[in-house]
């Protein structure tokens, strides 16, 4: 996959691509990352990107000719996505970032102030996504966190022993608990199946762990998640030990 950020701050992307899964993924091959100076296409010698709203009300605005300039400029294709970052966007979760891990190639545009001028948006970008329900100074820790998200989804990237099948959300529902070495620590034991040998049973005691966790903390997500019989019941357990 190819990634180009659009962005009126370069610096920020380097740490983050340059550590752990991010670096690896551009190490192994997997993952081509370029970012751009948005100002770089200015076209006046202040390097002017922005200005006052029309109507007034305060902010400034990022500049039609200027971002739209910046994105032909990376753009090769018309079907590549080119995403706006903006809490005005289809929110980010699992079933986007796997639907955009599918692309060879993303460019997502990072705004900054006020906003973007709407007639860039109308002509240049063919996406806007949102991480979440409040508002960022400005789309580059959002594009980190999207970038992130569809990135670890890349095959391969995660190594052959990823388990990205079992991420919370993968399956509609949060995971259970992990543990590792030692067996008992301040008191505190592993769960004696994790121990047992049994693969059967280690699959059974996750399942339900997944289903009690997403139960108590986010219930939302039972109403869309796939159950079968078995989820079914074990819930209406929990629900009769709670007195619901
Ligand atoms: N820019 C500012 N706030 C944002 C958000 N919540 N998601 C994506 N981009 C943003």
């Amino acid at each position: 996959m190819k990634i180009d950020v659009l962005t009126l701050f370069p610096d920020m992307f380097s740490a983050v691509m340059s550590e752990s899964m991010m670096w690896k993924a551009r190490e192994h091959g997997l993952l081509e990352f370029e970012v751009h100076d948005i100002r770089d296409h200015a076209g006046n010698k202040q390097r002017k990107v922005d200005d006052s709203p029309y109507g007034g009300g305060g902010g400034m605005i990022l500049k039609a000719d200027v971002l739209t300039r910046a994105i032909e400029a990376v753009r090769q294709h018309d079907e590549t996505p080119v995403i706006l970052m903006s809490p005005q966007g289809r929110v980010l979760t699992h079933r986007v970032a796997a639907e955009l891990s599918q692309c060879e190639r993303l460019i997502l545009v990072c705004g900054h102030y006020e906003g973007v001028d709407e007639r860039a948006r109308q002509l240049a970008i063919n996406d806007e996504i949102s991480i979440g329900d409040y508002v960022l100074t400005g789309g580059e820790l959002a594009a980190l966190v999207l970038i992130d998200a569809v990135v670890r989804l890349i095959p391969g990237v995660l190594g052959a022993e990823g388990a990205q099948h079992r991420d919370s959300h993968a399956d509609g529902l949060l995971e259970g608990p992990h543990y590792t070495r030692p067996s008992e620590f301040r008191g505190l034991r592993v769960p004696a199946v994790l121990t047992s040998g049994h693969h059967a049973e280690v699959d059974r005691w996750r399942r339900r762990q997944a289903l009690k966790r997403t139960w108590e903390r986010r219930p939302d997500l039972l109403e869309k998640a796939v159950l079968s019989e078995e989820d079914r019941a074990y819930l209406s357990q929990l629900k009769d030990e709670a007195g619901d």
